[in-house]
């Protein structure tokens, strides 16, 4: 097969070799407000303990919160709040009822302060450890601090028929996993 070079200065490639899972991270400020952002730059990085890899830039409130006050939720969708997840990229002043403005529900954490939101499937409690800076970006290293999931997926034969998670590929395009195959 013919091979086609692909633009490594390009923000985006297309296709993209690399699909980020896709969390709405919730996050509080000093003063208590909730915020909510769709992050895909996500994924682990090591096992024992568990941590994870968010990358994020450096002006956006994730960023600032997660440094001021040391917690997340990282709230896993399923495609169908597609349209939601994308609409919470939209920026917003930081202010009381931000979850509901972005039409979801807030759901408390198990360990940490900011909330779970309600319609998402799955919830990953993190807590900062690390960060290292790229110019205006930034790379979060978060301990996994609690984990939760829709009960239905928990005991399913093929959970992921349930969680339908997502995954960005490129601005405005989206995967989706709707099943898993076993090898054995
Ligand atoms: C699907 C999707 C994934 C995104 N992933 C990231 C990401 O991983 N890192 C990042 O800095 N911005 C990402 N963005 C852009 C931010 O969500 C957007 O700039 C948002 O306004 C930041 O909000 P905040 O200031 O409340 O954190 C993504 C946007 C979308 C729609």
């Amino acid at each position: 097969m013919e091979k086609v070079r692909i633009d490594v200065t390009a923000r985006n490639w297309h296709p993209s070799p690399l699909a980020g899972p896709i969390a709405l991270v919730t996050t509080v400020d000093a003063a208590g407000h909730v915020n909510v952002a769709p992050k895909s730059l996500l994924n682990f990085i090591t096992v024992r303990p568990l941590r994870i890899i968010l990358g994020c830039s450096r002006s956006h409130h994730t960023a600032q919160n997660l440094l001021a006050q040391g917690e997340c939720v990282l709230n896993f969708p399923g495609d169908d709040l597609i349209d939601k997840v994308w609409a919470a990229a939209v920026f917003r002043e930081p202010a009381d009822g931000e979850v509901a403005a972005r039409g979801f529900t807030e759901l408390a954490a198990e360990r940490v302060a900011p909330p779970r939101i309600l319609e998402c499937r799955y919830h990953v409690e993190c807590r900062f450890e690390m960060v290292h800076w790229f110019g205006d970006e930034c790379v979060f290293y978060l301990g996994v601090a609690a984990a939760s999931v829709n009960a239905d997926a928990a005991t399913a034969e093929d959970p992921y028929t349930l969680l339908r998670p997502v995954f960005f590929l490129e601005p405005a395009v989206y995967g989706t996993i709707n099943a898993s195959t076993h090898l054995d």
